[in-house]
């Protein structure tokens, strides 16, 4: 079954062919962050309208780069959750290709999407795995015993990992996404001359919060700053590498409790934060003194795109899901009510 994905839940326009027999075909992106960055944020309407002019061309390109026009056999797309423009940009465009073509088409959720990108690799873990899910909307550890067989076990309270590294960045005065920036800058901080708390590790469960964290940074950034407002250049690296430092650092505590409490021996890490090189070293070290082991996707497969759509659209149509006529849209939708496969 050869597959078309799109993603257009935030500020990336995905496309993708996955063929259930030959794998992923090819894929295209098209990110928007230049579009937002004078904003220090996305901002919706601007990203539904950019959705609206590059989704038909990417889809073009991508058709014909696999060689695939008149050879798709369905349409997988992002319903939810996300923006709800942007959202339906991509719901609208894919359920009608769909119904043009003849063929099935698929809603998939877009954190199903990230969950599933690890398996895109060569050697995939297998089913039961605990998956951390880390991107600018999400932090949530779920047990997933198969697909659509999701158990939650803990969820961040308040800002998610990548928020919270966004939020850091613009307190440094850094470009929206602030990750990358952060990450990068970190890489000159000087080890402990900040030591930032790790938030609800001194307590049991899996759950995280990471506002307190975020004043701490917004304080320790104001104590040193200078006449313009800001730190100067070597203390914003070594409060980078402090904060980091923390947020990696919990990440990696909760993982490993979650191992623990389930008696599995899989981590999947998946979303935008599941790229900084940090949290993989930091993951594996920890891991492998628990006899356990982490996966994760290419970094282009670990921000939204098209690929991890179509694959996890594929899944569902092979199980014999398929959506109605109906364009329906999902801006809140939580992973654990989805049915299993
Ligand atoms: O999964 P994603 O592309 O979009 C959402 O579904 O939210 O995640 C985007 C988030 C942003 O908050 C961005 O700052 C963060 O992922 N991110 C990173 C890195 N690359 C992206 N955070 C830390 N380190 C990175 N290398
Ligand atoms: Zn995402």
């Amino acid at each position: 079954m050869r597959v078309l994905g799109i993603e257009t839940s935030c500020d990336e326009t995905g496309v993708a062919v996955y063929d259930s027999d030959a794998g992923l075909l090819g894929h295209e992106l098209y990110s928007q962050i230049k579009l937002h960055a004078e904003y220090g944020g996305v901002v919706p309407e601007l990203a539904s309208r950019d959705h609206v002019r590059k989704l038909i061309p990417l889809i073009d390109e991508i058709l014909l780069r696999t060689n695939s026009k008149n050879k798709i056999d369905a349409v997988a797309y992002t319903c939810g959750p996300g923006l709800i423009g942007a959202l339906l940009v991509g719901s609208c465009i894919g359920r009608s290709l769909a119904f043009a073509w003849g063929v099935p088409a698929i809603g998939v959720h877009h954190m199903e999407g990230h969950l599933l990108a690890p398996l895109l690799e060569e050697n995939p873990p297998a089913f039961p795995f605990v998956a951390l899910l880390v991107s600018g909307g999400h932090t949530q550890l779920v047990e997933v015993k198969g697909i659509g067989h999701y158990r939650m076990l803990g969820e961040s309270l308040d800002d998610a990992a990548g928020e919270a590294f966004d939020k850091a960045a613009k307190m440094m005065d850094l470009d929206y996404p602030g990750g990358p920036h952060i990450a990068k800058l970190a890489e000159r901080g000087t080890p402990g001359r900040f030591v930032f708390p790790r938030p609800m590790t001194d307590r049991p469960g899996l759950d995280f919060s990471f506002s307190g964290l975020k004043t701490y940074t917004l304080n320790t950034v104001a104590k040193h700053a200078g006449e313009d407002g800001l730190p100067d250049d070597q203390c914003c690296a070594d409060i980078a590498h402090a904060f980091q430092e923390a947020v990696v650092d919990t990440l990696s505590i909760k993982c490993r409790r979650a191992l623990e409490q389930c008696g599995m021996n899989s981590l999947i890490i998946a979303g935008g934060v599941s790229a900084n090189t940090r949290l993989r070293e930091k993951l594996e070290h920890a891991l492998k003194k628990i006899n356990s082991q982490v996966f994760y996707a290419r970094h282009e497969f670990c921000t939204d795109n098209g690929a991890m759509i179509a694959y996890a659209g594929c899944q569902r149509l092979l199980a014999g899901e398929q959506q109605g006529l109906s364009v329906d849209v999902f801006p809140r939708w939580p992973l654990d009510s989805l049915g299993a496969l």
